[in-house]
C-alpha cells in the first residue's frame, strides 16, 4: 500500500512536550483541546507571576486537574521557571517528589512573561549543576535578547553564545532545545550526543516567514521564535520526520485571546492544540514518512524524559472530505483563534 492509500493510522497516544495552558478561564477553555488527543504534556511555567517554586508547581498542577472535564484523562508534567534566585535544593526536592519533570530557562525579555528570566547565566550555575547531578532536564527558550542581534538570527546566536558554553561547562546536563526554528538548531542537535534533544512545533513545519508577512500581516502566525526562511522550515521537516530519537513534538500551543493578537502590539503564540495531530499526519504524509509520526509524537519524547509511553492508542483517519475544525475556541476571556494551515486537511482523530 502506498502512503497515499493509507486511510487510517493507529499509534500510541501522543504527548505534547511543550504546552501553554495558562490559568483561570483560559485554562478551562483550552485544557480539553489538549486532553482530547494527548496523554500528557510538559506544562510551561510562564504564568503571571511565574511558577518558580515546587509549592507553586504543585498548586498549579492542582488547578489544572481541577479544570479537567469529567471523564478525560490527562497528566500534566510540571516545570519550574528558572530565575536567578532559584534555590537548587527546592528544585531537587520538587524533582525527587516526582512533581517536576523539567526546569525552563527563559532569557529575560525573550518572550511572553519572561521578565523574571535569566540575564546573567553565571548566576544559575548552582541550579544547573544540581540538575546535571540529578538528571533533571533543562528546557531552553533558545533566543538571545541582545538588541543588536536581528530577530531572525537570535536562535543561531543563542546556540553559540549561551547553549554550547552552558553544555560544555555542565557535563551531564540534559537539555531540550524548545521549538527549534532553524537548520542551525537542527544541525546542532544532530551533531551532539543523546543528552541534547529538541522539540519542534506543528506550525513551524507548516509556515515560513512569508506566511506572516506577505499579502498583509497575519497576527495568528506570529510566534516566538518567529518562523524563519523556507530553507529552515524544510530542515525542520526533515528532522521531525526522520525518526531520529532526539526530535519530538512540542506544540508550543500558546493561546491568546483575539484582542491580544489582533492589536497594535500583538502577542506571540500560535494555538494548535485542537488540530495538531491531523496537521502532523498531513505533514508526515506529504514527506512520505507517516511511519515515523508515532516516533515523533508518541515515542521519542517519553524516551528522552525517561518515562513510559502511554498505555493506550489513538487512531487518525483520512477521509474524502476536508475536516471541519472550529475557527475559534470560546473562553470567558474571549475567543482564541485556532491555527489555520491555509489548506484543507483530510485527517482527523477518530
Ligand atoms: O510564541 C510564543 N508564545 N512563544 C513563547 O515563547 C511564549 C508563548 C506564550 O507564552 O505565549
Ligand atoms: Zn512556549
Amino acid at each position: 500500500m502506498t502512503q497515499h492509500q493509507i486511510q487510517s493510522l493507529t499509534l500510541t497516544r501522543p504527548d505534547d512536550w511543550h504546552l501553554h495552558l495558562r490559568d483561570g478561564a483560559m485554562l478551562q477553555a483550552v485544557l480539553p483541546e489538549t486532553a482530547r488527543d494527548f496523554g500528557r504534556a510538559i506544562i510551561m511555567p510562564n504564568l503571571v507571576p511565574p511558577v518558580v517554586t515546587g509549592a507553586q508547581a504543585a498548586a498549579y498542577r492542582d488547578r489544572i486537574l481541577a479544570a479537567l472535564p469529567e471523564g478525560m484523562v490527562f497528566e500534566p508534567l510540571m516545570t519550574l521557571y528558572l530565575t536567578e534566585d532559584t534555590d537548587p535544593a527546592d528544585v531537587a526536592a520538587a524533582h525527587a517528589s516526582g512533581l517536576v519533570k523539567a526546569v525552563k530557562l527563559y532569557p529575560a525579555g525573550a518572550t511572553t512573561n519572561s521578565s523574571s528570566g535569566v540575564s546573567n547565566f553565571d548566576n544559575v550555575r548552582p541550579v544547573l549543576e544540581k540538575m546535571a547531578e540529578i538528571g533533571l532536564p533543562l528546557c531552553t527558550h533558545g533566543e538571545v535578547t541582545d538588541h543588536d542581534i536581528d530577530i531572525f538570527d537570535r536562535e543561531a546566536v543563542f546556540i553559540d553564545r549561551v547553549l554550547d558554553p552552558i553544555r560544555r561547562a555542565t557535563p551531564g546536563l540534559r537539555v531540550v532545545m524548545e521549538h527549534i526554528t532553524t537548520k542551525n538548531a537542527a544541525d546542532y542537535v544532530a551533531s551532539q550526543d543523546q543528552d541534547l534533544g529538541a522539540t519542534i512545533t506543528t506550525h513551524h513545519l507548516i509556515i515560513n516567514r512569508n506566511h506572516i508577512l506577505v499579502g498583509g500581516i497575519k497576527p495568528h502566525y506570529y510566534c516566538l521564535p518567529v518562523a524563519k526562511r523556507e530553507e529552515h522550515r524544510l530542515a525542520l521537516r526533515a528532522a521531525a520526520t526522520s525518526g531520529d530519537a532526539r526530535y519530538f513534538l512540542g506544540t508550543d500551543s500558546a493561546p491568546h485571546v483575539d484582542a491580544a493578537k489582533e492589536s497594535g502590539c500583538g502577542c506571540a503564540g500560535c494555538f494548535t492544540a485542537t488540530n495538531t495531530m491531523p496537521l502532523l499526519a498531513h505533514v508526515f504524509e506529504e514527506e512520505g514518512k507517516l511511519e515515523n509520526l508515532e516516533k515523533f509524537a508518541s515515542q521519542n519524547g517519553p524516551a528522552f524524559y525517561r518515562l513510559p509511553e502511554n498505555p493506550d492508542q489513538i487512531t487518525l483517519v483520512k477521509s474524502e472530505s476536508a475536516t471541519q475544525f472550529p475557527a475559534k475556541i470560546a473562553s470567558d476571556d474571549g475567543p482564541v483563534t485556532l491555527f489555520d494551515p491555509g489548506y484543507p486537511i483530510y485527517w482527523s482523530v477518530a
